[in-house]
C-alpha cells in the first residue's frame, strides 16, 4: 500500500511517499527555522501563510522523489490534530483536496501517533515486540504510550505543564542561544559538569505524569542569583545540569512504564529523542531483557510526513 502523507501541524512543510507504513521512498522537509530564528520561536500566522507557499511544491517533490505518479498512490494521509490550528488546516485541507479529486482514500491522523510509529519507518514488521511502551518527547508534548498488537496507543503519563523540549527551548533562550534550544542546549552541555547545579527533579501525583515547569523556574532563579552575565564555562554547566535532571526524569518514568506493563521494548520518538545524552542514560539503565529502539534517522525523530504514514498504515491495519 503506497500512502503520500502531509505534515503541516507546527512550523515543517512536510510530505512522504511510503510503502507498507516502513519502506520510505520520499520525505522531504521544509523547515521554517530560519523565519521563526528572527523572532526566536514560532508565530502561528507566519508559519501557516508559509505552509500555504510551500505545500503545493512539497507534495509535488515528494511524488517526484519517489518516483511515482499520483496514479499509484493508494491512499492520502494528513496530519489533522494537535498543533497549530492554522498550520493544520493548510495540511489538512489539501490532502482532502487532493484525495476528492483524484479520487483515494483519505486518513485522518493524530500527530502524536505519527511519533508513536515512527519506530516502524525503516524496520520489518518482525522487529517490533509487543508490548511495547513509547515515550514521545517533543516541543508540544510529553506521553507515555502503551502500545500492544492491536496497534491502538494507549495512554499512560502526560505532562501537567510545559513538555520537555519546551522547558529545552525555554531554558537556551534564558542563556542566550539560538532557536531550537535542544540542539543547543545539547552541544554546550558537552562541555559542562552536569553536577555543579543539582536542580530538582518535579513531583507528581501519578507517577507517570511529568512537570517541566519548575525545572525551567529553578534555572532562571539560579541565573539571577548568579548576576545575570554568565561566562560560557557557567552555561556550559547549566545547559549539562539541566540536561542530566530533564534526561533522568524521562528516563525513569518510561522505565518505570516498562517495568509495569511488562514491556518487550521501549520507544523514544519526537524531537527530545534526538538527544544522544538520553539515549545513552538510556542504554546503561534498562534492563537487559528490554530492547531500545529509537527512529532509524534523526530526521524521522522530528516533525515530518513519513512518520504520519506510518501511522496511516497503522490505521488501515487496525480497520482491515
Ligand atoms: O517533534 P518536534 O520536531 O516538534 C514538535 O512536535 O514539537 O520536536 C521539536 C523539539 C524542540 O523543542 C527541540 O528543541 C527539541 O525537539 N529537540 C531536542 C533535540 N533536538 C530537537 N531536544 C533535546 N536534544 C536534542 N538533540
Ligand atoms: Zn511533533
Amino acid at each position: 500500500m503506497l500512502i503520500l502523507a502531509i505534515e503541516t501541524s507546527c512550523d515543517e512543510t512536510a510530505a512522504a511517499v511510503v510503502r507498507n507504513g516502513a519502506e520510505v521512498l520520499s520525505n522531504v522537509i521544509a523547515s521554517q527555522i530560519d523565519i521563526h530564528r528572527v523572532t526566536n520561536g514560532v508565530v502561528p500566522e507566519v508559519a501557516a501563510r508559509e505552509h500555504t507557499k510551500q505545500l503545493p511544491y512539497i507534495y509535488q517533490q515528494a511524488l517526484s522523489e519517489a518516483k511515482v505518479t499520483m496514479n499509484e498512490i493508494d491512499a492520502i494521509a494528513a496530519t489533522e490534530s494537535p498543533g497549530l490550528i492554522g498550520s493544520l488546516l493548510v495540511g489538512m485541507q489539501t490532502a482532502r483536496t487532493l484525495a476528492l479529486v483524484h479520487n483515494k482514500k483519505y486518513i485522518p491522523i493524530n500527530h502524536i501517533n505519527g511519533h508513536v510509529f515512527s519506530n516502524w519507518l525503516e524496520r520489518d514488521a518482525s522487529e517490533i515486540e509487543f508490548p511495547v511502551v513509547t515515550l514521545t518527547v517533543s516541543g508540544g508534548h510529553t506521553d507515555l504510550y502503551l502500545v500492544d498488537q492491536d496497534l491502538r496507543p494507549h495512554k499512560l503519563g502526560q505532562t501537567l505543564d510545559d513538555a520537555a523540549g519546551e522547558a529545552f527551548d525555554k531554558v537556551a533562550k534564558m542563556l542566550g542561544l539560538a532557536y531550537p534550544g535542544g540542539p543547543a542546549i545539547a552541544s554546550l552541555a558537552a562541555q559542562g559538569d552536569k553536577l555543579r547545579f543539582p536542580f530538582p527533579e518535579a513531583k507528581t501525583d501519578q507517577p507517570l505524569d511529568f512537570s517541566f515547569s519548575g525545572i525551567k523556574t529553578s534555572v532562571l532563579y539560579r541565573i539571577r542569583d548568579l548576576g545575570g552575565e554568565l561566562d560560557q564555562k557557567t552555561k556550559a554547566d547549566i545547559a549539562a545540569s539541566f540536561q542530566a535532571t530533564v534526561t533522568k526524569t524521562l528516563a525513569k518514568k518510561l522505565l518505570a512504564a516498562a517495568k509495569k506493563y511488562r514491556a518487550k521494548q521501549i520507544h523514544l520518538a519526537g524531537g527530545v529523542s534526538a538527544n544522544q545524552h538520553l539515549r545513552e542514560l538510556l542504554l546503561e539503565l534498562k534492563p537487559n531483557d528490554t530492547a531500545l529502539l529509537y527512529p532509524k534517522q534523526i530526521s524521522y525523530c522530528t516533525d515530518n510526513a513519513a512518520m504520519i504514514a506510518a501511522a496511516a498504515f497503522a490505521e488501515e491495519r487496525i480497520n482491515s
